[in-house]
């Protein structure tokens, strides 16, 4: 028996990353998925994001893992398009028990105020439309894990001036995640349906390989590579590492999908190296 045996976990941004590495945990121990993912790019968004081959490359591995899996190219912004795939999803898998929200992304560097739309559209708003596709279909007990980020916790990080329109619209939807996360749990306590967030901090994926999040974390440098922005990485952890690897995350999500978590609801969980606590905050208020 897996930790999450015979589950049906429906994850948004599931094509490479976090989302995939999610999914594959999540076979692993035992569940069925439901994964969609945009499959294409979005203009304010000056690096790529997933590609019908990647999606496509997760459904293989899980399948591999002996798992079931329903995986649809749909846009967390499109509220019709999300139902549509859980329904599908629900309907070949017979049952839903999670949703893990987690489609992102971080369009950083000097754009539009399209930029910042975009941010909350996609990283907030496609969350509450997540929930909202799923939430007809969870039985009491489920679990519902939405994706924030250190960013919703800590200032002066994305939503630095210099990040432009777009990452201060991150860090705003990453701060409304956390809200969100927490009023929600109060809502769906009748129900035992558990409502946590999750917020990383660097996570070694595309969204933080790429020249603009380079540039973020080199401002001193015009045009920093990798290997220049791996110097300043770890400024966001408190250990000394640059970042987390998207299986670090994917340990917590199996955690909160599975029914040892069962009393743990509200949580802002930070899996962070400590890059929170190493700020010394003080103790949050909500
Ligand atoms: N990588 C990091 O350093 C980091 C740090 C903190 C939080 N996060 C958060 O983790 C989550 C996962 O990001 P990742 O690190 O795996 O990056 P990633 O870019 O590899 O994955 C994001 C996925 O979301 C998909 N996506 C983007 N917009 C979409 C839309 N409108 N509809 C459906 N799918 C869409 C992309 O195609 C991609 O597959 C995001 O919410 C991100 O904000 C990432």
């Amino acid at each position: 028996m897996g930790r999450v045996q015979d589950k049906v976990v429906f994850i948004t941004g599931a094509a490479r990353g976090q989302g995939r590495a999610h999914a594959l945990r999540l076979a692993a121990e035992g569940a069925d998925i439901i994964a969609v993912d945009l499959c294409a790019d979005i203009a304010t968004n000056a690096y790529p994001l997933a590609t019908q081959d990647d999606l496509d490359e997760t459904a293989r591995q899980v399948e591999k893992l002996g798992r079931r899996i329903v995986a649809r190219k749909a846009d967390v912004r499109d509220p019709a398009a999300l139902k549509a795939a859980v329904a599908d999803g629900v309907a070949e898998l017979g049952r839903l028990d999670a949703v893990v929200a987690q489609a992102g992304i971080a369009p950083l560097g000097p754009q539009s105020a399209q930029a910042f739309i975009d941010a909350v559209t996609v990283d907030y708003v496609g969350v509450v439309h997540a929930v909202e596709a799923a939430l007809p279909h969870l039985p009491d007990g489920a679990s519902i894990v939405a994706t924030g980020s250190i960013a919703a916790l800590t200032p002066a990080t994305v939503d630095n001036p210099a990040n432009g329109p777009g990452g201060l619209g991150y860090s705003f939807a990453k701060r409304q995640v956390a809200a969100f996360v927490h009023d929600l749990a109060t809502v769906l306590l009748p129900r035992r349906i558990r409502v946590n967030a999750l917020h990383p901090t660097n996570v070694n994926t595309d969204m933080l390989h790429n020249d603009l999040m380079y540039r973020s974390f080199r401002p001193d440098l015009d045009s920093p590579t990798r290997e220049d922005a791996m110097v300043s990485f770890p400024a966001t952890t408190g250990m000394g590492n640059p970042y987390v690897e998207p299986e670090d995350v994917s340990d917590t999500v199996l955690f909160l999908v599975s029914d040892e978590s069962r009393y743990v609801t509200g949580m802002q969980m930070r899996v962070d190296a400590g890059g929170y606590v190493r700020k010394r905050p003080q103790l949050p208020t909500f």
